[in-house]
C-alpha cells in the first residue's frame, strides 16, 4: 500500500521541477522501471506542453541522453576515468570497491554496502545478502523526506528501496568511490561514497541543493543495518546473535550523536560506530522501532518517516541499525551538506581523533583529493596510446584498478564469492597470481602479501590452499571434504615462484632472498615454527613437485590443479603442473644466475629438460597436448575421451613453459583456435560433460558450457593470448584480446552480457549453452591479472628482468605504432614504437636519449625521464 502511495506521489512533479528537462525525466522514469531498449527509444514526444517548449526539450534531452544509446546503461567518461551509470535497473548487481582489505568492501549501483575491517567472515559490518533483489535493502540507503504542506514524500538517491522516480539519475563508478547524482522534485542529491586513505571510516558525503523557486524544508535519513561480526553465524544463528546485538547512544553536548554497535563480547575490544559532521535531530538503533508496525510496511516506506521525527531507540538484543536525522531548511540555490562516518575501532575513545577529523569537512574534501592523488601515482607506473581506443581505456584505468581489487580481495568477498565462514579465505594460487598483475604499481605491498602467502607454505614444500587474514590461520580448501582425495594441490606452492621472481626483477632487491620466514605448522605455536629464507622456500617448492612424479614422470594432480574442479583419484597426473613446474624452473634458473649460484642453475636446467622430454614423449595426442592422465594413467583431455577432448591450458602453457617444439605450439595453438575459440571467448575445454560423472568431480556438476565444464572461463584466455605472442601471432592474440575486453560490450552486446561493462568477470557461458555469452562473477578473477600481463609485457611486449626493461612488442599488423609511459626502479621510460614495415613481432632498433643501443632490453637507468625510441622490422 505504501509503496503505492509512493510512487503516486513521485508521479506528481513539484512546481519547481518544470525547470528540469522533462526528456530527460521520461527517460530516466521509464529506465528505472523497464529495459533499456525501451528507455532509450522512447523519446519524449507526447506530454509536451508547447511547441516552444518540446524543441526546447528535445534539445536538452539530447544533451542529457545523448550518452548512452539503445541497448546501454551507461558510458565511459575516460576523462574522469569513472564509468557513468545513467539506467539503475541493470541487469544483475552492478558495484565497486571501496577501500581495502583493511577497511572496505563494496558499494553497489543501487546504494547496498558491504564493509569489513581486515576480514569479510570474521570481521563483517554491515548487513548483505546479495542473492535479495537490488530493490531490497541491502545494508544501507539515504531517505530524504520533503514536507510539502500537509503532504509527505519519502525520495532516495538510490531509486531503491523508495522506487523514487527521479527526473534525472546517474550513478559514477570510480576510483574507489561511487557518486551518485539524482536531480528531481526541486533538488539535486549528490552523494559520494568512499573511505579515506588508510583510515577504518566509511565517509558518506550528501550534498543537496535546492534547485527549486521556494524555501524547502528538508531531512536526510541515512541508516545502515549492521551485521554479526562473524559473518555466517549472522545467517545461521537467529538465537545467539541477536541476544548479544547492541546499540548504544551518545549524545554529545553539540548535539552530535554517536551510535555504539558491537556484539556483546566485542564491547571491550571493537566497536562500530555511525556518527556524522551535523547535530542529529533524532536517531534509531532499533530496526523495528525504525521501520515501526513491526516492520509491515518495510524498508520501502519505514512508517517512522511518516512521523516527525526518529524513536530515539537504542538496542539492548535484537536487529541492529544505525539511522539518524539531519535537518536542511534550504533558500533556492542554497546547498545543505552533511558527511556521515561509519567505522569500526578499539572504543569510542579510540575513533574520537578521527571522528573529530572527519566531521570538519574540508578534511573529508582532502581526504577525497588524497585517494585521487593515490590513484594518479598508481595509474602513472604505466600509462599507453595505441590505435586501439578500448584498449586504451582498460590498460590506462579499468584492468589496474581492477588488478589493484584483486590484490586486495582475492576471492575472498564480492557478490558472488560471499566470503562467510571458512568457504574461502586468501587463496594461495589466487594471490599469488594477483601480484603479477599489481607488481609494477605497488611492488612493496605486494611483497607484504606474498611473505604472508610464504608463511602458510608446509615445511614439505607443498602450501596450504587459502587463509585468513585477520588471524593467519590456513586450510586445506576444498580437498577436505573428500576422504579418499589428496589433501593437497599439485600447484598452489609454484605460482609463488614466479610471484618472487617478478617483484625481484622488478625491484632488484635480491636481499628479499635472504628474509627468514617460517613455514606453515598448524601443531606449533608461530614462535616454535621452522624457519627458512624465501630463496630456501622457493626450493622446497620446486623439490615438491620434483619429487611428487607419478607413473609418466610428471607431477601429481593433487586435489586438483589451477582447474579447481577436476579431482581425479589419488595417482593422476597434471600436465598443467608439469608446465608450470616448468616456467617456475625458468624463473628460478634466472634468480640462481642473477645471484651467481651455479650449482642450482645447473639443477634446475637439469630438472627443466627432463620435464620438457617427458611431457613431449607422454603428453602429445596428434594435435594438441592431452590434459591429465588420470590414476590408471589413462589420458584426458584427448581426441580418445568422449567429454573433455581438448583443454586449453593444456595447449597454452607449454608455449608458455617453452616446453613445446615451435611445430607442436604452433599445431597446439590452431587447434585452440578451430576447436575451442567463439566470438565470445576462448572455452575452457571441449566438449562439456552432460551429466555428474563422480570420477571427474566437480566438473560435471555444472551444465555442458558453464564455468570450468565448456564455459569461457575468461582466466585461461589471456594464456592462449600470451602463448600467441611467444609464436609471433600478434593479429590472433590482439583478436582474442578483444573479444573479451568487457568495455567493448558496452556497445551493444549488454543484454546478452549482463555483467559490468567496466571489470572483467570470471566466466561466459559457451557455445554449449543455450545462454551463450552470459557473464558471471565480475570482478575477483585471475583473468584481471593475466589479461594485464598478456596486453603489457606479451602484446605491447614491455617486461621487467635482471638486466633492464625488455621491449620485445607483438601487435596487431595494421598497427603502425604506439607508445608506452613505463616506471621502472628509479626512473620513467618513455617508449615511442614505430612499425612502419607493418610486422607483428621483431625489433630492429632502439635508441635512448638519441643513443643507439645493442638489442632489446632498456638498460637500468637514474635519473627522471628517457626517451626510447623503437623501430619494428624483421
Ligand atoms: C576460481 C578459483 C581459482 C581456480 C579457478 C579455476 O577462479 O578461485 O583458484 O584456479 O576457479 O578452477
Amino acid at each position: 500500500m505504501a509503496v503505492k502511495k509512493q510512487s503516486k506521489a513521485a508521479k506528481k512533479q513539484p512546481k519547481t521541477a518544470k525547470k528540469q528537462p522533462k526528456a530527460a525525466k521520461k527517460q530516466s522514469k521509464v529506465a528505472a522501471k523497464k529495459q533499456p531498449k525501451a528507455a532509450a527509444k522512447k523519446q519524449p514526444k507526447k506530454r509536451l506542453p508547447t511547441k516552444v517548449a518540446k524543441k526546447k526539450q528535445v534539445k536538452v534531452a539530447k544533451t542529457e541522453t545523448g550518452k548512452i544509446s539503445t541497448g546501454q546503461y551507461g558510458y565511459f567518461d575516460d576523462e574522469n576515468k569513472e564509468y557513468v551509470l545513467r539506467i539503475p535497473a541493470t541487469p544483475i548487481k552492478w558495484c565497486n570497491y571501496v577501500g581495502t582489505l583493511a577497511f572496505g568492501g563494496i558499494v553497489d549501483a543501487t546504494g547496498g554496502t558491504v564493509l569489513c575491517k581486515g576480514d569479510p567472515a570474521l570481521n563483517r559490518i554491515t548487513k548483505y545478502i546479495s542473492q535479495m533483489p537490488c530493490s531490497d535493502f541491502k545494508g544501507s540507503t539515504i531517505y530524504i523526506r520533503i514536507k510539502d504542506k500537509d503532504h509527505v514524500r519519502i525520495l532516495s538517491p538510490f531509486v531503491v528501496p523508495t522506487c523514487t522516480m527521479w527526473d534525472k539519475w546517474e550513478c559514477r563508478i570510480g576510483l574507489s568511490y561511487t557518486k551518485w547524482i539524482a536531480e528531481g522534485f526541486g533538488l539535486k542529491v549528490t552523494v559520494v561514497v568512499f573511505v579515506p586513505s588508510k583510515s577504518s571510516t566509511l565517509i558518506q558525503d550528501i550534498s543537496i541543493e535546492n534547485v527549486s523557486r521556494k524555501n524547502m524544508e528538508i531531512d536526510v535519513v541515512p541508516v545502515y543495518e549492521f551485521s554479526h561480526f562473524d559473518a555466517l553465524k549472522q545467517l545461521t544463528n537467529a538465537d545467539w546473535v541477536p541476544q548479544t546485538m547492541t546499540v548504544e547512544a551518545h549524545k554529545e553536548k553539540s548535539g552530535h550523536v554517536i551510535l555504539e554497535q558491537y556484539a556483546f563480547m566485542k564491547k571491550q575490544y571493537a566497536v562500530n560506530y555511525f556518527t556524522a559532521s551535523l547535530p542529529a535531530d533524532s536517531f534509531d538503533g532499533d530496526r523495528r522501532e525504525f521501520l515501526g508496525f513491526n516492520e509491515i510496511t518495510g524498508w520501502a516506506a519505514p512508517s517512522t518517516l511518516y512521523k516527525g521525527k526518529l524513536s530515539n531507540s537504542t538496542a539492548l538484543r535484537g536487529d541492529n541499525i544505525a539511522a539518524q536525522l539531519f535537518k536542511f531548511k534550504l533558500a533556492p540555490k542554497k546547498v545543505g551538506r552533511v558527511a556521515t562516518q561509519l567505522g569500526q575501532e578499539e572504543s569510542i575513545a579510540a575513533a574520537m581523533p578521527a571522528i573529530k577529523k572527519y566531521r570538519d569537512l574540508k578534511n573529508v574534501d582532502r581526504a577525497f583529493a588524497d585517494l585521487a592523488d593515490f590513484w594518479k601515482h598508481y595509474l602513472a607506473a604505466l600509462q599507453v596510446k595505441t590505435p586501439d581506443a578500448s584498449f586504451n581505456s582498460m590498460i590506462n584505468v579499468h584492468n589496474p584498478r581492477q588488478c589493484h581489487t584483486t590484490k586486495n580481495w582475492s576471492r575472498y568477498l564480492s557478490l558472488y564469492q560471499l566470503g562467510f565462514g571458512s568457504d574461502r579465505g586468501i587463496g594461495y594460487r589466487d594471490s599469488s597470481q594477483d601480484l603479477l598483475g599489481v607488481m609494477s604499481h605497488m611492488p612493496e605491498e605486494a611483497r607484504v602479501l606474498a611473505e604472508n602467502l610464504l608463511s602458510v607454505q608446509l615445511e614439505g614444500g607443498n602450501a596450504m590452499h587459502q587463509y585468513f587474514p585477520s588471524t593467519m590461520e590456513a586450510n586445506e580448501g576444498d580437498s577436505r571434504e573428500k576422504e579418499d582425495r589428496p589433501k593437497y594441490y599439485g600447484d598452489d606452492h609454484l605460482w609463488i615462484v614466479l610471484t618472487v621472481a617478478s617483484y625481484l626483477k622488478e625491484t632488484g632487491n635480491m636481499e628479499f632472498l635472504k628474509k627468514e620466514i617460517p613455514f606453515y605448522n598448524k601443531k606449533k605455536e608461530l614462535e616454535a615454527r621452522e624457519k627458512g629464507t624465501v630463496l630456501e622456500h622457493l626450493k622446497r617448492s620446486l623439490a615438491f613437485s620434483w619429487n611428487d612424479r607419478g607413473a609418466h614422470g610428471i607431477p601429481h594432480l593433487g586435489f586438483a590443479d589451477w582447474n579447481d574442479t577436476v579431482n581425479l583419484p589419488t595417482g593422476a597426473e597434471s600436465l598443467f603442473n608439469a608446465n608450470l613446474f616448468a616456467k617456475a624452473l625458468l624463473e628460478m634458473i634466472d634468480i640462481c644466475e642473477a645471484i651467481e649460484d651455479k650449482e642450482l642453475v645447473e639443477q634446475y636446467k637439469n630438472w627443466y629438460e627432463e620435464i620438457k622430454a617427458q611431457v613431449n614423449k607422454t603428453a602429445w595426442d596428434g594435435e594438441w597436448y592431452v590434459r591429465w592422465f588420470d590414476e590408471k594413467g589413462e589420458p584426458l583431455g584427448s581426441s580418445k575421451n568422449q567429454y573433455n577432448k581438448i583443454d586449453s591450458l593444456g595447449q597454452s602453457w607449454p608455449v608458455i613453459s617453452g616446453i613445446a617444439s615451435e611445430e607442436y605450439a604452433k599445431t597446439a595453438l590452431d587447434s585452440v583456435n578451430k576447436l575451442l575459440n567463439t566470438k565470445n571467448g576462448i572455452k575452457l575445454s571441449w566438449p562439456g560433460y552432460n551429466g555428474f560423472d563422480p570420477h571427474v568431480g566437480g566438473v560435471s556438476t555444472y551444465p555442458p558450457g558453464a564455468k570450468e565444464n565448456g564455459g569461457i572461463f575468461l582466466h585461461a584466455n589471456p594464456w592462449v593470448m600470451i602463448a600467441e605472442t611467444i609464436i609471433g601471432n600478434g593479429d590472433r592474440a590482439f583478436q582474442y584480446y578483444s573479444q573479451i575486453n568487457p568495455a567493448e560490450k558496452n556497445n551493444g552486446k549488454i543484454s546478452e552480457f549482463e555483467s559490468e561493462p567496466y571489470c572483467y568477470p570470471q566466466n561466459i557461458l559457451g557455445s554449449e549453452h543455450k545462454q551463450f555469452g552470459l557473464a558471471r562473477n565480475a570482478w575477483l578473477s585471475g583473468t584481471s591479472s593475466w589479461t594485464y600481463q598478456a596486453a603489457t609485457q606479451y602484446i605491447l611486449g614491455i617486461k621487467a628482468t635482471f638486466k633492464g626493461l625488455s621491449v620485445n612488442p607483438c601487435i596487431p599488423k595494421a598497427w603502425k605504432e604506439f607508445s608506452v609511459s613505463r616506471k621502472f626502479r628509479d626512473a620513467v621510460y618513455e617508449i615511442s614504437v614505430k612499425n612502419p614495415n607493418g610486422v607483428s613481432k621483431g625489433v630492429k632498433s632502439v635508441t635512448i636519449d638519441g643513443n643507439a643501443i645493442e638489442g632489446n632490453v632498456l638498460p637500468i637507468l637514474t635519473g627522471k625521464k628517457h626517451i626510447v625510441e623503437v623501430v619494428m622490422g624483421e
